[in-house]
This record gives C-alpha cells, sequence and structure tokens, in this order.
C-alpha cells in the first residue's frame, strides 16, 4: 500500500495504473476510520482495481466554534486499518497541500445547501464542495464512494459533480450501523457512557416516525411527537426532524419520502436518515 503525502507524487501513482488499464476509485474520509468508512472500501473494491482513500480533516467545512481542532485524528491507526482492509493508495494531505492558495475558489455550484444541514451549518456545503471538488481533480478517479449516513452530503455532491461536468460516478453505500441501530460515526467518540446508552434513541424514534407517518399520520404531529420524545429519552435540542422528497430533499413529497434528522447529545451533534 503507497502513502502519499502530496498530488504530485498520488497523480505519478494513478497515472501509472491508470496506464495499465485500471479503474481507480476513490474513497474520501476525515480519518478515525470505522466500518462505515471500511463498507466502501469493500464496496470500492468490489468496483475497481484500485482503492485510494483520502484522509484530510478538512478545515474549511468546520465553522468558528465547532469541532476542527478537537476532531478524532490517529493516522498510524487509520494506515493500519486501511492496510488490514486492502486498500492500495492512502492519500494524507496537510492543510498547505489542500490550501495552498490564500484565495481559494469561493462558490462550488451547490443546489440546496442552505437547507437541513446548511441551514444549521451554513458554511459546511460550501467547504465540501471545495475539498470535494479539489480531490476529484487531484485524483481524477472513475468511481468515488460516499456514505448515505450522509445523505445530504451525497446528494449535494451528485448535483454538483453533474453541475460541473466531473467525469466520475458517484457510488453512495448504505449506513452501517452497531447492533442497537446506532449509526456508525467518527464522532461517536465523543458520547460519555451515558450518552452512548441514550444514542440509538435517535435511529429508534425515527424508525418509530417512519411506521406512523406509513399509516398515514400527519407529518407536523409525527414530527412534533418524534421531537418530544427524543427530549424525554435525553437529547438536549433538535436542530431538525423532517420528511423530504427524497431526490429533492425539499419539503414537497414527489418521489419517496425520506427521514432526515439531527439532534444533540450534550455537546455532540448526531444526524441520521432512513428511507420511510
Ligand atoms: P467522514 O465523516 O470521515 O466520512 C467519510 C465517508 O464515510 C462519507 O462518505 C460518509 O458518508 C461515510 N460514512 C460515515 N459513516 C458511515 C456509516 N455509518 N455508514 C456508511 N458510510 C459512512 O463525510 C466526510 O468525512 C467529509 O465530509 C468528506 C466527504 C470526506 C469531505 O471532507
Amino acid at each position: 500500500m503507497n502513502v502519499h503525502k502530496t498530488h504530485q507524487e498520488l497523480r505519478a501513482s494513478i497515472e501509472e495504473f491508470k496506464a495499465q488499464g485500471k479503474v481507480i476509485a476513490l474513497v474520501p474520509t476525515m480519518g478515525a476510520l470505522h466500518e462505515g468508512h471500511m463498507s466502501l472500501i469493500k464496496a470500492a473494491k468490489g468496483q475497481a482495481d484500485i482503492v485510494v482513500c483520502s484522509i484530510f480533516v478538512n478545515p474549511t467545512q468546520f465553522a468558528e466554534g465547532e469541532d476542527f481542532t478537537t476532531y478524532p485524528r490517529d493516522e498510524a491507526k487509520d494506515i493500519a486499518i486501511l492496510l488490514d482492509n486492502g486498500a492500495d493508495i492512502v492519500y494524507i494531505p496537510s492543510v498547505e497541500e489542500m490550501y495552498p492558495e490564500r484565495e481559494e475558489i469561493t462558490e462550488p455550484p451547490i443546489k440546496n445547501g442552505d437547507i437541513l444541514e446548511g441551514e444549521f451549518r451554513p458554511h459546511f456545503f460550501r467547504g465540501v464542495g471545495i475539498v470535494v471538488t479539489k480531490l476529484l481533480h487531484q485524483c481524477a478517479p472513475d468511481k468515488a464512494f460516499f456514505g448515505q449516513k450522509d445523505y445530504q452530503q451525497l446528494s449535494v455532491i451528485k448535483q454538483m459533480v453533474k453541475s460541473l461536468g466531473v467525469p466520475v460516478e458517484i457510488i453512495g453505500c448504505p449506513t452501517q450501523r452497531e447492533e442497537d441501530g446506532l449509526a456508525l460515526s467518527s464522532r461517536n467518540n465523543y458520547l460519555s457512557v451515558w450518552e452512548r446508552k441514550i444514542a440509538p434513541e435517535l435511529h429508534k424514534i425515527m424508525q418509530e416516525m417512519a411506521e406512523e407517518y406509513r399509516q398515514g399520520t400527519p407529518v407536523e404531529i409525527v414530527c412534533e411527537k418524534g421531537k418530544r420524545k427524543l427530549l424525554a429519552a435525553g437529547f438536549a435540542k433538535v436542530d431538525y426532524l423532517r420528511f423530504c422528497d427524497s431526490q429533492t430533499l425539499l419539503p414537497e413529497i414527489k418521489s419517496s419520502a425520506r427521514l432526515l434528522a439531527a439532534a444533540w447529545l450534550g455537546t455532540t451533534r448526531l444526524i441520521d436518515n432512513i428511507e420511510v
């Protein structure tokens, strides 16, 4: 497995594989790797010859006061995990490598980046859009793999790639969960023992909400009740708990519905989403 720190090294290595006719897959991550990330590596291995995993805690997607400095980082452990799981290339650029110029591309072409997550983290999708564009440019993969755990991110990236005409296939992979239903996330590391016990309630309550929705209970009543249950379970605050169209993410449901949620457990913000 090759570990590259610069985009020139990465590109040289990829050019060599491309010359041999290999299909290249990219799995972008921020590290602190878990089974959710590994499911993307596995899917990528099944659909490509060479799997590149990038590890970069991207400063532009964190706002002032968010967890950029405390975000879990363990490069040696991540490299060992990737080696175990058969990744071919690891790309670990520095902040200077990814952002060499002070003046940066300002606005990636992002649609619906101001709803749901974007309403509560207005800077977020701009930062994700910039870094994913850079990674796709540097790696030039045939396919790139993202998790449905971050459903809106996946949707924004698909639309951005289409808008920019990037020649890459974006592939979404199902959310991996703990046995008790909690979606795997690097941020679960922040939960105290007590909070970890409460955390699966988010997924459980969302499933109950989906069932009520399917039975025809009006959306407002389902959402109000779901929010009350979350607060009663010990969540400190609910940013959003909404049924949206699975394609447009807008409240008007034209295709199928998707339930998306973000809620705070102490100082940890959990997000989840399920098909309805
Ligand atoms: P990160 O949170 O490290 O996630 C990297 C990828 O793993 C994302 O595509 C995410 O959706 C996927 N993932 C995380 N938890 C998952 C789970 N439980 N099941 C399935 N997939 C899961 O998302 C980011 O990093 C960043 O925003 C990034 C796209 C790398 C841009 O900086």
